[in-house]
Formats: C-alpha cells, sequence, structure tokens
C-alpha cells in the first residue's frame, strides 16, 4: 500500500479498539515471569553449551600474544574462538568498531575471544586461564581536548542555516551565549545483551535480544560471510532497548562463531561490565548556544554547535537536530563536529540527538527568557513557528505546540511560580519550577505484515516487528482487531522472527505507527480477499462484530474461511509525503524541584507532560511510554554519567550499582496528558510516535526548576549537589 496523499476516513477511525486504553496483552507473561527472554530459551534446541566473552584488557593498540592452552585443556571446555582460528569476518552496516576484535584492539573490552564448555562456570574458569599480551598504545578520551581536530564527517549534515547569523548576533539587542555540556550515557537496560546461537549444517539460527531484525540478519550475514537467507533471528520479548540493541552485537556473533566450533548450539550473555565497554553508549557532548532577541522577545538570531567524539569511522551525535525546527528566527546556523575518541563505540540511544540536544537548548532559552524578562513559556509562544524555518515554503504536517504548552501551564499551576529564583522556601528545602519544550521528529518507515484468518475467526497478524517493553503485541492487535471487526481475543500477535515479513522495526519512536501501518495494510488486503469471497464490494463492505455487512447483507465472516485460512501479506510505502510536509512530534513538560539548602540534595516533587502526537493508539501503553522517558530524563539530569578512566581508556562505572538511575523513591508524581490529535499525513493511522518525545526536554525542565529554586546555574550534566553547594 503506496501512502503518499493525506489519510481520508477509514476503519481505524471508528475507535471501538484502537485508541482506548487497553492492558498490554503481553503483560500477564512478563508480570509472571514465563515470556521467553533469548538466554530462557532453554526449549528452544536441546544440548545447550555456555559461552563466556573474553573482553580486551587494553582500549587502544594490539594483541602481541594470545595463549589459550590451558583454556583448551580445563574441565568442561569444548571450544575457543579468537581472532587467531575464526576466520575472516566483515564488518557489519551498523557497526562502526569490529565485534570481534584482535590483532588491533579498537576500544575497551572488545570482545578477543569466546570460550565454549558445558556450564557457565566452566566457561567462565577457563577464560580467566587466557593469558593476553597487549602492546598499548595511547589513545583519546577527553572530548574537551579532542575538540579541536573534530571535523564536519560526510554523509551526514554537519551545518544548516539561513539568514545570516554572525550579523544578526552581533547586532541583537539582546544576546545570550553560553556552553554546555552533557555526558556519556549507558542505556542500562535490565536485560543484558543475549543470544543463543545453533547452527543446521550451513543455517543458523539465533534467538536474541534485537530491536532492528531485520537489520540483525543483514549484519551477521555480512559480518560471517554467509547468505542473509540462511540466517534466522528470533526475538519476540526484549527485556528494553532503547537504543542499545538496535544493531548486531558481539553476544550473537560470539554465539554464532562459538556454536560453529563446538558444534554444539551456544548461549551468550554479556557480563555486566560488558554492557557498558563492550556495547554502545550516548557519547557526550560540548555544546555552545548563541540566541539574539529584540527586546520585547522575537528571536532573531539562533545558532548551535555541537561537539561529540567517537571511533573513527563513528557518527555524529545530531544535538542541533531540533534547533533546525523548533523556534521561529530569521538568521540560523547549526554546525556539528566529530572528533576522534578511543572509548568504545557512541550510537544510538532513546532520542539520539534531541535527547541531550533538549537539555541544552532549553535551558538556553530559560536562560533567554530570565534575561529578556519575560515568562519562559510566553518566550517559547512569542517564537513559534508553523513552518521549517529553513525551508519556509515546508510546512509542518501538524504541530500544536502552543498548545500544549498553554495545557501544560495552566494544569500545572504555572501561574504559582515566583519568576524571581530562591524566592520559595518550605523549611530548609528550596523550592521552585520549571519547564522546557518537548520535540522529536516523525519518522516514516516502511513496514510489512501478514494477517491470517482462520475458520474460528481468529485473526493471526506476523511481522518482524519487535516489542522492547513498550506495547507493539496489543497495539498492533487492536488495529487487527479495528479492521477485522472482531473482539481483541479473537486477534493473535506473533512478532520477532526474521521468517515474517519485514517491519520498520523499534527505534526512533517510529515503531508504533509504522508498524501498525504496515498491519492496516495487510487487513486491508484480507478484507479484499474476504470481501471477494463472501461476494461483497470491498469498498463498500462493513467489517462489524464478527460479521462482514452491506446494505441488508449480513454475513458471518468465519464463512469466509471456512474452506481454509485466507492469508494476506501487504507493506506500508510513502512516497516523499515527509518531504513535503515536516514531520514532528510536541510537547512541553513541567517540573518541580526541591533542593536542601544545606546539602544541595535535589528532591523531584512533581511532574507533567503534556503531548500532541496524533492520534494515540492506546492510551495505557503510551502514558506509560511517556512516564518510562520521563523518569530517564529525570536520571540524565541529576545522575547519569559514565565515569572515564582517563589514563586506560573506559567507562569505570560499569555495572547497575554504580551507574545512577533514578528509583521509585526519586520519582513521586508524574502525570501525562495527551492533546486529543490525528495526523493525516502520518499513515493511515494518523498516528506518530511518543516514546522519545516523553524524554526530549525533561533534562532541562528539571534544571530549570533547580535555577529557579536556587538561582545556580549548572552548564554541566547530570546535575549533582557537589555542583551546587
Ligand atoms: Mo532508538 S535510540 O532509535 O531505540
Amino acid at each position: 500500500m503506496k501512502f503518499d496523499t493525506p489519510a481520508t476516513t477509514n476503519p481505524i477511525d471508528q475507535g471501538k479498539v484502537v485508541g482506548r486504553a487497553t492492558d498490554r496483552i503481553d503483560g500477564p507473561l512478563k508480570t509472571t515471569g514465563t515470556a521467553p527472554y533469548a538466554y530462557e530459551r532453554h526449549d528452544v534446541v536441546p544440548n545447550q553449551a555456555y559461552g563466556y566473552v573474553v573482553g580486551a584488557g587494553i582500549a587502544k593498540g594490539r594483541i602481541t600474544h594470545l595463549d589459550d592452552s590451558a583454556a583448551r585443556k580445563a574441565p568442561g571446555v569444548l571450544a575457543v574462538v579468537s581472532a587467531k582460528n575464526a576466520g575472516t569476518l566483515g564488518l557489519g552496516r551498523f557497526n562502526t568498531a569490529k565485534l570481534l576484535g584482535g590483532p588491533e584492539i579498537q576500544h575497551y573490552h572488545q570482545a578477543i575471544a569466546i570460550v565454549v564448555a558445558e556450564t557457565f562456570e566452566q566457561a567462565r574458569a577457563a577464560a580467566q586461564t587466557i593469558r593476553v599480551d597487549y602492546e598499548r598504545t595511547q589513545g583519546a578520551y577527553d572530548l574537551e581536548k579532542a575538540k579541536p581536530g573534530a571535523i564536519a564527517p560526510k554523509g551526514e549534515k554537519p551545518d544548516s542555516g539561513a539568514g545570516d547569523f554572525d550579523t544578526a548576533f552581533a547586532n541583537a539587542p539582546v544576546q545570550f551565549d553560553a556552553t554546555y555540556t552533557t555526558p556519556d550515557e549507558s542505556h542500562a537496560m535490565m536485560e543484558p545483551h543475549a543470544s543463543i546461537a545453533a547452527w543446521e549444517g550451513d543455517k543458523l539460527t539465533v534467538w536474541t535480544a534485537n530491536q532492528m531484525i531485520n537489520w540483525g540478519v543483514g549484519d551477521l550475514a555480512k559480518t560471517l560471510g554467509i547468505p542473509k537467507e540462511n540466517v534466522r533471528l528470533v526475538s519476540p520479548y526484549i527485556g528494553g532497548g532503547f537504543g542499545g540493541k538496535l544493531f548486531l552485537r558481539a553476544d550473537a556473533l560470539m554465539a554464532a562463531l562459538g556454536a560453529r566450533a563446538a558444534k554444539r548450539p551456544v548461549k551468550v550473555a554479556l557480563q555486566r561490565p560488558l554492557m557498558i565497554n563492550n556495547t554502545t553508549h550516548r557519547p557526550a557532548t560540548i555544546q555552545r548556544v548563541r540566541l539574539g532577541a529584540t527586546k520585547d522577545g522575537k528571536l532573531t538570531a539562533i545558532g548551535h554547535e555541537s561537539w561529540n567524539g567517537d571511533l573513527p569511522g563513528g557518527g555524529l551525535e545530531v544535538a542541533v537536530q531540533q534547533t533546525r525546527l523548533l523556534y521561529a528566527g530569521e538568521n540560523r546556523m547549526t554546525r556539528m563536529r566529530l572528533a576522534t575518541l578511543d572509548l568504545p563505540e557512541g550510537n544510538a540511544m532513546r532520542a539520539p540527538g534531541e535527547a541531550p540536544g533538549m537539555m541544552v537548548l532549553e535551558v538556553a532559552m530559560d536562560e533567554m527568557a530570565e534575561k529578556l524578562g519575560i515568562d519562559p513559556v510566553e518566550f517559547r509562544i512569542l517564537n513559534d513557528t508553523q513552518v521549517d524555518p529553513e525551508n519556509p515554503s515546508r510546512p509542518f504536517s501538524k504541530r500544536q505546540f502552543v498548545q500544549c504548552l498553554r495545557t501544560g501551564a495552566e494544569r500545572f499551576g504555572w501561574n504559582k511560580r515566583v519568576a524571581r529564583p530562591g524566592s520559595v522556601r518550605d523549611g530548609r528545602w528550596l523550592v521552585g519550577m520549571g519547564m522546557a519544550s518537548a520535540f522529536r521528529n516523525n519518522l516514516l518507515m516502511k513496514s510489512a505484515a501478514r494477517a491470517r484468518l482462520d475458520g474460528r475467526g481468529i485473526v493471526t497478524v506476523e511481522t518482524d516487528m519487535t516489542d522492547i517493553g513498550t506495547g507493539s503485541y496489543t497495539i498492533i492487535a487492536q488495529t487487527a482487531a479495528e479492521m477485522m471487526g472482531v473482539p481483541l481475543d479473537n486477534v493473535v500477535v506473533k512478532l520477532g522472527d526474521s521468517s515474517f515479513p519485514v517491519s520498520c522495526g523499534s527505534g526512533g519512536q517510529w515503531g508504533g505507527n509504522n508498524a501498525t501501518a504496515g498491519v492496516f495494510a495487510a487487513c486491508t488486503k484480507l478484507r479484499e480477499a474476504v470481501a471477494q469471497k463472501l461476494g461483497f464490494d470491498a469498498s463498500t463492505a462493513e467489517f462489524v462484530d464478527g460479521r462482514v455487512q452491506s446494505g441488508a447483507r449480513r454475513v458471518a465472516l468465519t464463512d469466509a474461511a471456512k474452506d481454509g485460512e485466507i492469508v494476506a501479506e501487504d507493506t506500508i510505502e510513502y512516497g516523499d509525503l515527509d518531504k513535503k510536509y515536516q514531520q514532528s512530534t510536541f510537547g512541553a513538560h513541567f517540573c518541580e524541584v526541591a533542593v536542601h539548602a544545606d546539602t544541595g540534595e535535589v528532591r523531584v516533587r512533581r511532574m507533567l507532560a503534556v503531548c500532541a502526537a496524533g492520534r494515540i493508539l492506546n492510551p495505557k501503553s503510551a502514558r506509560s511510554q511517556v512516564i518510562g522517558a520521563m523518569t530517564m530524563g529525570v536520571g540524565a539530569a541529576l545522575m547519569e554519567e559514565l565515569a572515564i578512566d582517563q589514563r586506560m581508556g573506559f567507562f569505570v562505572n560499569h555495572d547497575l550499582a554504580s551507574y545512577e538511575v533514578p528509583v521509585h523513591a526519586d520519582i513521586p508524581h508524574q502525570e501525562v496528558i495527551f492533546l486529543d490529535e490525528t495526523d493525516p499525513m502520518s499513515s493511515p493511522m494518523k498516528a506518530k510516535g511518543v516514546g522519545e518525545l516523553g524524554i526530549c526536554g525533561v533534562g532541562a525542565a528539571v534544571a530549570n526548576a533547580i535555577h529557579n529554586a536556587t538561582g545556580f546555574r549548572v552548564r554541566k550534566y547530570p546535575i549533582t549537589l557537589d555542583k551546587l553547594l
């Protein structure tokens, strides 16, 4: 199904199932511990052996000698694979560093070997006996120091602008110029990267945890140098991803190599320390924002520059992305530069670019509002735009940004805020309110699904779409139920298997809209097949309450599948709709904090998010997404930071004990409001995404609240108490 003109009325608009708050259909499986995650698939293939991955003990240099002779003779050991005997391996399209290192080492804890044994303990014990001699080279681990050598990478869009920023900024009656930093952050999801690999001849099956099945298949095949058709990935349940499982990682590759060598299925989970230094992380940024405005608060110049580092061949953290689109202003300049660092690979983490970008832009906006003496909400409203400010002929498909700001201000009680910082006290606590805009782009991605109708009236949907804890199962079931006119209980959803049609996968908050649009396309085809079978005109037939009807004629849906299942498959594809219309999601975050006057301890007291993100397919799971994202935003504001050992070049706090994230006691009260919205440009579902919108701006709202409480501006995240004293 080609979708390239605005959506008109369709079965989804009935809203009988779609748009209703619906419990997650996978909820009971997860809360009872019976949803099988990758490492727990004891049943899928017999005779599983255990693999233990060895990570490099240096960040940069080479292995001069790797002695695995003791490991090979250790009890229970079936195989040891390292670069010495792994054969030639390729590099995945989505990987920057090799997943099996050696003799060259590109980053700390890069995998250098896997030991396969009968038991986990045997594999681990044998792994300790591997002796590795290295020749260590000094690497670059400090972004500030590497920044002068940063370059504009090819194949990305490092620079953009309009008008004449330099002149406009120089002449602006009110100017603001500040530099901020955001640290390296870890996805720190609960479920580690884990895989079970089994070979059958030259065919490989991997039960794994991966957000993007088709990317994973492609990169595993490419790395192993085998045809894509010979690789099957299965990933029906994922215990959190946040972008860390977008790509093929060492667990899957090393399990495959171990299984090939041991001639046995092999299971591998990356140890928690390897999660931090072996996989990817959100890279640190240095960001400079310059704003010029008239005295009455109209922005005349907007400049935003960002620097991040990555391994050679890596990419930009696109932290200026939102600044290109969020506020009006004739003269604009954005610039991103990439420095070379020898830290582990930087890559996508929940709202890559926009999350750290908004943490900075939205504090700068708060600082400028203060300078102008204008309320921060009004300052943003004053600078709203309904067109892409860099390409004014290009409108937004839908932009209810001002409505989010106004609704949020009213519901949060913003009028009670005292503008002068440090004015409100509650005993020994200084109390303040802050707000920030939320913005995240909406991406259109091709997505396919298959829908089957059987003689019992059960509709089965199959797609390689994944559910990373987001609620994909449920919104897909809701879509199929609405389309086919059957109760939710009559829909079976099968996900996360590369033998199913290729979906958009889970990433970039594109999963909800595009995956359900793919199901819409498949169900549209299924409706046509059913209508034809039952002698209805597909364009007028209605599918209601298990019946197909038109005029006075009604036939049970099951009649269509009496003589056998009816199967339909289709793909949603988009033309250049997202070129003609800028598609984005909008919101506003509000936050109240208390800061202890003696200790500097920060407590978040309450938070509100207002979101405008197209049709909300399931308000219950969407709310959970936003609440989770708000929580992650508090983590980014107050605690998350990978600490770098500048001597050895690795992240020191490589476990869940020392990499701090918020716990329940840190988050007392959250509220989420969705504006009533449909976006006919986004897909036939008229939906967008909220999973990443929810984090964008949160950190700034917290930082702005801290400023309002204390008068301190901390421009170096996270805002730990030592920076407030
Ligand atoms: Mo997301 S960072 O694209 O999972």
